[in-house]
Formats: structure tokens, sequence, C-alpha cells
């Protein structure tokens, strides 16, 4: 570590270890939500107070990017603060979403991370292996928690469905945790990132998870947190309002939230979800524009928007992961 580096346990932070044993003993999932900006990072904070539900607070390298990383570190801090404020005392972990460098997670780590994902997943396989541990070797030596990821998610730019993701292949499971020593393992069971994860034909709903796959895997690992990305469910509430107030999103699919409430029955101990904020806030603030077309005070946007972010995370903390009242 360098001088300057700040300890996340100096903001108040903490490491996911103690998340994800009592996610796995209370058989539920614990939110990993993505924020960019301050309006996602208090409706975050609030939702996951009033609810009493631990959060991991998720950045990816565009995020800290877009946001400033010294920004970051002091809204994570500025974020327990607020937290304790409102009379609440659930644990916040801030995470790296799909560090794609150990170079990027030490950066992260030096300025607060209590967490970091290396997603190696699209890298041959004992190169995955390798570039994990090696992340894995030196966040442990700050008691910072390591995800990594084996099979790869469909991504919204390659116009591809989830069936041509590469699903995780649960042979390999055993050997890469051991190798690694990672604390949590991302599978891919058939989401994928963004609002398009299912090109269905007319007639046709979303095909189910490959929950044969996570069984295995569970099978495998037994009591090891594994990770489900691309979980958004593209809420159609916000589709029919952003389409309503002039935008175009057609044929936009999620994940069931049946499907994702059986996902945390099992070894899932984190959701992550990006998609369904980026929804709450588009839809939102397209409606104040068509509504009040001379508006041009950012708080009578984004203050709507944060609201509706609010009851969206209540909603997925009470009705879909099952963390409210678990902190
Ligand atoms: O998995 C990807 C997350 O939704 C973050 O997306 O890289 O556009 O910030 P981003
Ligand atoms: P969604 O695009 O389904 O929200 O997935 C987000 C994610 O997996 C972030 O890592
Ligand atoms: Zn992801």
């Amino acid at each position: 570590m360098s001088k300057k580096a700040v300890s996340y346990k100096e903001l108040g932070l903490v490491n996911t270890r103690e998340m994800f044993k009592k996610a796995m003993a209370g058989q539920y999932a614990v939110p990993a939500y993505n924020f960019n900006n301050m309006e996602q990072l208090q409706a975050i904070i609030t939702a996951c107070t009033q609810t009493n539900s631990p959060v991991i607070l998720q950045v990816s390298k565009g995020a800290r990017q877009y946001a400033n990383q010294t920004l970051l570190t002091y809204m994570a801090q500025g974020a327990v603060q607020y937290m304790k404020e409102m009379g609440g005392n659930i644990p916040i972990a801030l995470h790296l979403d799909h560090g794609d460098s150990f170079e990027l997670c030490v950066s992260c780590i030096e300025t607060g991370f209590s967490s970091v994902m290396i997603d190696g997943s699209s890298l041959p396989y004992e190169e995955n292996v390798a570039l994990t541990k090696k992340v894995v070797e030196y966040a442990h030596k700050y008691d910072v928690t390591v995800e990594g990821e084996l099979g790869v998610l469909a991504g919204i730019e390659d116009e591809v469905q989830s069936e041509h993701s590469h699903y995780t292949d649960p042979n390999d499971v055993e050997d890469f945790v051991k190798r690694t020593g990672v604390d949590s393992l991302a599978i891919s069971i058939g989401t994928s990132h963004g609002a398009y994860k299912f090109k269905l034909k007319p007639g046709e709903t979303v095909p189910p998870l490959r929950f044969d796959i996570l069984k295995e895997c569970e099978r495998r690992l037994p009591g090891f947190p594994i990770v489900l990305h691309g979980a958004s469910s593209v809420l159609q509430e916000y589709i029919q309002m952003i389409n309503k107030y002039g935008g175009k999103m057609e044929n936009a699919v999620g994940v069931p939230v049946e499907q994702l409430r059986d996902a945390t029955k099992s070894a899932v101990c984190k959701i992550n979800i990006d998609s369904d904020g980026r929804l709450v806030m588009t839809a939102m603030i397209r409606k104040v524009f068509v509504d009040k077309p001379a508006e041009f005070d950012p708080r009578k946007y984004l203050g709507p928007a944060r609201d509706e972010l609010v009851k969206m995370y209540k909603d997925k903390n009470e009705k879909v992961l099952g963390s409210a009242g678990k902190a």
C-alpha cells in the first residue's frame, strides 16, 4: 500500500465475508446495487437503511472514472455517516464490479474499497486462475474480499441472447476456488447484462435459468458463496413509462422475479442489479421533462427519480432478495 492509501476500515465499511456467511445461513441474497452519482447512492442507502438490509455498493471501472476515484472514496464514507444519521446500523461494502486488471484492483484497495471483483472470465482458464490468485494474494493482506468469475455472460453489444453465453462448467469450479483462494464466485447460468436479456418470439416467455448448473456448482462447493450477475428484471412499468414519454426501448426483457427468488434459496449470496436502477431514473426524468417542459432545476427531475429509486430498491430487498430485516 502506498503511504497515501485509505483503508476501508477507516471509512466505516466492511468486507463481504460476514455478509455472505449470514446470507448463506439465512437463505437470502445481499443486494449489490451499482451507482454512478449522488442521487443513486442516496437512494440505495436510504432504501437499505429503511429496510434494514445489508448492502454492497457496486462501482464499475467506468463508474469510477465517471465519478472520480477520490470523490468516490469520500462518497462511500459519507454514505456510512448518512446511514447512521438516519438511525441505521447496516453493514455497507464498497465493491469493484468487473475489475479487469491487477493494477485496477490495487488502486481500488488503496482508495477504500472493501471488496473487488477480478473478472478474468474471458481469459483462457489458466490465465484466469493466475490473475485471480495474484489479486487474492494482494487483497487478503488488507482483509479485502475477492470475487472471481467463471463462465461468460452474454453482453448486449454482442446482439446475442442469453443462450449464447458460455455457461460455467461445474467441473472447473472446485479447482478454481481452491487454486485462487477467492471468497465468492460469479457463475453464468443464462443471465446477461443490460435491458435486452432474451430475444423472444411473439407469445414466448423467458426461458428458465440453468438452475441445474447452479445446483451442480453448489454440490461441488458446499457452503461457498455464489454471485449472480445480470439480475435486473427490466421492470416493464418503467419500460412502458420510458416509451410513453418519448423513449424507444423495444423488446426489453429481464429475469423474472420468481426465478430470482428461487436463486436466493440456493448458494447465491449476492445479486447484481444495475439496469433496473437506470430504467427507473430514465423513466422518471423523461416524465418530468414531458409533464413540465419549462422545468430546468435538476433537483426537480433528479429528486423524483431518486424517490422512485428508493421505492424500487426497497421492493427488491423486501420482495425479491429477502435481505430486508437481515442487517
Ligand atoms: O456489469 C456491468 C454494470 O452494469 C456496469 O456497467 O460498465 O456501464 O458502468 P458500466
Ligand atoms: P444488470 O444489467 O442485469 O442490472 O446486471 C448488472 C450487473 O451484473 C453488474 O455487474
Ligand atoms: Zn456484472
